[in-house]
């Protein structure tokens, strides 16, 4: 029998490895804000335009029954109870600046497109700067490459470096920066990479030892998410419950159960 997992992830890689290639390339001739959206400081440029629209055009001719759901287009809805979830560039603003940390995320999950209830199946995370793919599958693990990757246990929160992200919104900025000072003495320290996609494959190599950011769209944490659980991390929102908007938290479970807690104590969600 056809592993089905195993040919949605080929094609979610071979789809992101073309559109990062774009991305790059687009990237050496030099980029322009095309366009602002909810606010002056969130951007799109016509990369991420272009990058949809290649990815939208590659998945609509090889799986023509699948929904979409993308950063920068209309959502469709499909007929196998599949949807992609795509980002055609996160960390735009590092795009924008010329800092290689950007990532075309492809993820293929099952039911409806909402990260409260699917499945995810499949996801390619591409870092076309470094040409780092990360990718995982259901019950198949998560890889850099061909490395399998899985995070270490043992971890304590005071030597512990956690990523995060702050909101588009200058007011949530503000007070997402609050609580960010009363986490920073607890931790190793904090780093602000500027793309969720990779801050969750970070942790799912070992290059952050926890992430956590509210706010975020579907389309931000769906790839990278994936790839963080299936290297055994925990990702989820506030006691547990499914990654959302609300919150995301991921870590090695031991870890988890340290750093949870504190950002419910200091109100993350409330921010
Ligand atoms: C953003 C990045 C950033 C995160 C924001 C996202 P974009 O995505 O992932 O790290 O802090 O919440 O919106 O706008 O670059 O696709
Ligand atoms: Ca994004
Ligand atoms: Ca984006």
């Amino acid at each position: 029998m056809p592993d089905v997992n195993a040919e949605l992830l080929d094609l979610a890689r071979s789809i992101a490895l073309e559109a990062g290639e774009l991305v790059r390339s687009r990237r050496e001739e030099g980029v322009e804000v095309a366009a602002t959206k909810t606010a002056p400081e969130d951007i799109v440029t016509a990369a991420d335009r272009e990058s949809e629209n290649l990815i939208r055009g590659r998945i609509a001719a090889a799986r023509p029954d699948d929904g979409f759901f993308g950063e920068e287009s209309e959502a469709t809805a499909g007929k196998s109870g599949l949807t992609w979830i795509v980002d055609p560039i996160d960390g735009t603003v590092n795009y924008l600046y010329g800092i290689p940390d950007y990532a075309v995320s492809i993820a293929v999950v099952e039911g409806d497109p909402d990260p409260n209830t699917w499945r995810a199946l499949a996801a390619a995370v591409v870092k076309p700067a470094t040409g780092e793919v990360f990718t995982a599958s259901a019950g198949g693990g998560a890889y850099l490459g061909t490395s399998r990757l899985q995070v270490a246990t043992g971890k304590q929160l005071s030597l512990a470096l956690v990523g995060t992200g702050f909101s588009y919104d200058s007011r949530r900025r503000g007070l997402q920066a609050e609580a960010v000072s009363g986490l920073i003495p607890r931790v190793r320290d904090i780093r602000r990479i500027g793309s969720a996609a990779l801050d969750l494959c970070s942790v799912a190599a070992g290059r952050l030892d926890a992430y956590y950011e509210k706010g975020l769209k579907p389309w931000d944490h769906a790839g990278g998410a994936f790839v963080a659980s299936e290297a055994g991390a925990k990702v989820t929102g506030l006691h547990g419950v499914p990654a959302s908007r609300a919150l995301t938290i991921a870590a090695e479970p031991g870890l988890w159960a340290q750093l949870e807690p504190i950002l419910d104590e200091l109100g993350v969600v409330d921010r």
